[in-house]
């Protein structure tokens, strides 16, 4: 069982000396929980890959407490990136920028970019200033499958491989956070996330959208299946009529959910997007764990967070689910 701590001033000393060790510590973010590591120490990155059993090809955002960390972690950054960082910055948004040689290998899976994030809950920036280090963290979960938004979501999901549990309490934002990068000088929106597109572009202008045609590299972000439940999900319109037995729906909105479904969850009544974002990953956990055949989900409104919602959701309904009984 790994101890989850509540954040006291002794514990997050405790998790700090754990990750100046090398050890992993999985900590509380306002986007979902994270399994950090120290991003400047291989043997803790390989860590990371092991315990979370993540491909070493999927490069790992790296955290920071201090502006002054930017400097020594990445070179040539774009006057884009310093307007997004005044802007956003501690917050849900990461910057793909090029990398100093002192960002391991590991961490980015051998790109000439790494990926730097600084993000707001208070917790991790204590963690992250007791540590004295960037660290290094993919969300807390099994590679593929469904983020935390609480400590106990990470306690399901590993027995083992992680020093302690940082409960920081439900995540406020609750998807991961907007990746940001540039090529050609332009920026490219790598992952849509808890900083709607909208306004990233207010502030710095029109953001290009990854097409099929954009050479990216390979992350989770640009996987085909990613975000999973084990429960087979399938995206669902109101009038569809392939229902099948024993089935879960997750909906949103003010009107009355229709009938006929086992658990329904309402991401928000109120038709709130930020709302609908912070309740995602616990209502698909909930889901997950209603011993249902399938799970039907509405496809949100493709404005602000909606995006980061539907994308969550498109890729988790094209996951395999070959060892699973009544797919649907
Ligand atoms: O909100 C978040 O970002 C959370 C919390 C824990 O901070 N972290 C997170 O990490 O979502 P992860 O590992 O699940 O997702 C990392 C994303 C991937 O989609 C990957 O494509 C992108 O960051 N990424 C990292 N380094 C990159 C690079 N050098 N170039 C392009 N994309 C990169
Ligand atoms: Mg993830």
């Amino acid at each position: 069982m790994i101890p989850i701590l509540s954040p006291t001033p002794d514990n997050i000393r405790r998790a700090a000396e754990a990750l100046r060790r090398g050890s992993l510590v999985a900590m509380p973010t306002e986007t979902v929980y994270g399994l950090a590591g120290d991003a400047l120490n291989p043997k803790a990155l390989a860590r990371i890959f092991e315990v979370k059993r993540r491909p070493f090809f999927d490069p790992l955002i790296v955290h920071i407490s201090e502006r002054s960390w930017v400097e020594k972690l990445c070179h040539q950054i774009p006057d884009g990136a310093r307007t997004l960082m005044e802007r956003f910055w501690p917050g849900p948004l990461t910057l793909v920028l090029a990398k100093r040689d002192i960002v391991p290998d590991l961490a980015t899976s051998g790109l000439d970019t790494v990926a730097v994030r600084m993000p707001s809950h208070p917790v991790a920036q204590a963690l992250l200033q007791e540590a004295g280090t960037p660290l290094a963290a993919p969300s807390a979960n099994p590679f593929g499958r469904l983020s935390p938004t609480c400590a106990e979501h990470v306690a399901a999901d590993f027995s083992d491989g992680i020093d302690c549990i940082l409960d920081g309490g439900p995540c406020a934002v609750g998807v991961e956070s907007t990746v940001i990068g540039w090529e050609d000088g332009k920026p490219l929106l790598l992952r849509a996330g808890g900083i709607a597109l909208e306004a990233i572009e207010v502030v710095i202008g029109k953001v290009l959208e990854k097409t099929s045609a954009t050479p990216v590299p390979q992350s989770p972000g640009n996987l085909p299946w990613h975000y999973a439940p084990r429960t087979p999900l399938e995206l669902w319109n109101p009038g569809d009529s392939l229902l099948r037995a024993n089935s879960g729906l997750l909906w949103f909105g003010t009107e009355t959910a229709p009938r006929g479904f086992v658990h329904t969850e309402n991401l928000s009544p109120k038709e709130n997007l930020q709302e609908a974002a912070a309740n995602l990953f616990s209502a698909l956990h909930r889901l997950d764990h209603a011993g249902l055949s399938c799970i039907y989900a509405q496809i949100l409104p493709d404005v602000g967070l909606g995006r980061a919602i539907n994308d969550r959701l498109r890729k988790a309904a094209a996951a395999p689910h070959l060892a699973h009984e009544g797919d649907c």
